[in-house]
């Protein structure tokens, strides 16, 4: 499908951020891995959770779904069944990685494996600590999926770890905990820096022993392999920051526009874009502050802004890692540069999503270098074209919200990708008042 949007608006209303996505996949595989029965309010129902749902189900676990809310009948940290094929993860690096922690703390044989972008993301740097702690584990050439594991007799635990991770990655951290529920000693990780802590929190919540604390280089987290079973997992979940990161975006450079977005999730790990908007000069105020599964959420009112550039590095960096194509839609209308640096894990996201980040921009008229570690990105706003999302959702989405306030129309070619992780994207912005268009040719 082929979107083409029309510079305008203003863009008013009230809209719900689609539920959080990496919560998504954590609350339906630790449910898996709990006794009883768990239930899960406004769960993301789109491309890269039904992965996770599917390989589940795969692996013997049942689960309903009604709507957004989500039964799973949990089966316990040993329960997970051999499968009879191999576990498709489709697009989604989250449920390939999360996966193969629990698979590995099963100690079943199984072999995941996903689509050609899938294959293209790097494997080893789960399967190396992995192999650490005595999981049989390989990759395919070049390190990427499929991965292969072996089965384990029931009576050997795995080997606890010290291990310092080389990125800061959630994906990685969350492997490692959830393989070190099921070794012989408590399991310590040092980060360079602190990724999303979904993981630590929702454990806590299900009665493990999860401690973390600052180091002199980053951070630590000791997990202890848990002597009762896991407590399932009830309660609703919090809005999506990152979906809403565009919509936030949308606003504040379509003149004249108000959105009010509530119950988004603001865990501090993940909210860096709301400090790069307000460093910026964005009118964005969060109200009604509650707390969702142990997770801080607000409301977000957000309005239009003249905005001015900034320069992102260091931390701030890890926590708006997926923010990079909604910070970038809203810099190039900002006056002045803005500038990346320290960002180079973005190569290794959906897409190499500085190298495309930077082209399709150039392709609607930015003036943007990259550079081998983000990009510098000059600001007075575009005049639009013809863009390719290479695949990527949140490019996608982008540069669908460029759009809104460049000089000319912005045609996004297969711009389906955004269900991935935000299903009636363009209904939505739609709805709050942009004029575009989609075409099947
Ligand atoms: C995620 C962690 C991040 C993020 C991804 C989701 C998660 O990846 O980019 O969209 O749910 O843990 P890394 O942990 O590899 O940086």
């Amino acid at each position: 499908m082929n979107l083409t949007i029309f510079p305008g608006g203003p863009l008013r209303g009230c809209v719900e951020s689609p539920g959080d996505k990496s919560l998504s996949h954590r609350v339906a595989l630790f449910a898996a891995l709990a006794e009883g029965e768990s239930c899960v309010e406004h769960f993301l129902v789109s491309g890269v959770t039904e992965a996770m749902l599917r390989s589940l189900k795969a692996l013997g676990v049942a689960w309903e779904l009604s709507d957004d809310t989500l039964r799973v009948y949990g089966r316990g940290l040993h329960g997970l069944r051999a499968p009879e094929s191999v576990l498709d993860c489709g697009n989604s690096a989250t449920t390939m990685r999360l996966l193969t922690g629990a698979v590995a703390a099963a100690g079943i044989a199984a072999v995941l494996d996903g689509s050609a972008g899938l294959r293209r993301r790097p494997m080893e740097r789960i399967a190396e600590p992995l192999r650490q702690m005595g999981v049989d584990i390989t990759t395919a050439e070049g390190g990427g999926a499929p991965l292969t594991l072996g089965s384990r007799p029931p009576s050997r635990r795995l080997s606890a770890l010290d291990y310092s991770l080389p990125v800061a990655s959630a994906q990685v951290k969350t492997c490692l905990l959830l393989a070190a529920l099921a070794a012989d000693a408590p399991t310590t990780l040092h980060e360079p820096a602190l990724s999303r802590d979904h993981t630590e929190r929702m454990l806590r919540g299900m009665g493990v022993e999860v401690e973390t604390s600052p180091e002199l280089a980053g951070y630590r987290v000791t997990l202890t392999p848990p002597k009762t079973p896991l407590c399932p997992l009830r309660g609703m979940l919090p809005g999506d920051f990152s979906a809403a990161a565009f919509l936030m975006a949308a606003a504040l450079i379509t003149p004249g526009s108000e959105l009010t977005l509530p119950g988004v999730g603001l865990n501090p790990t993940r909210t860096g874009l709301l400090d790069a908007f307000r460093a910026m000069g964005g009118d964005i105020e969060v109200s009604n502050l509650r707390e969702y599964l142990g997770e801080p959420v607000g409301d977000l009112k957000v309005r239009f802004s003249p905005l001015r550039g900034v320069e992102i590095a260091g931390e701030w960096v890890v926590r708006m890692i997926d923010e990079f194509p909604a910070f970038a839609a809203a810099a190039v209308f900002a006056e002045g540069p803005s500038v990346v640096r320290d960002a180079q894990e973005l190569r290794y996201k959906e897409s190499d999503r500085i190298g495309a980040l930077c082209s399709e921009l150039r392709a609607v008229g930015a003036q943007v270098e990259e550079t081998p570690d983000g990009f510098i990105l000059q600001g007075g706003g575009v005049r639009g074209g013809v863009v390719n999302p290479h695949g990527d959702h949140r490019l996608a989405m982008s540069l669908a919200v460029v759009g809104l306030a460049s000089r000319e129309p912005v045609k996004v070619l297969g711009a389906e990708i955004t269900r991935e992780s935000f299903p009636g994207f363009p209904d939505v912005l739609r709805s709050l008042g942009a004029q575009m268009t989609e075409a099947y040719e």
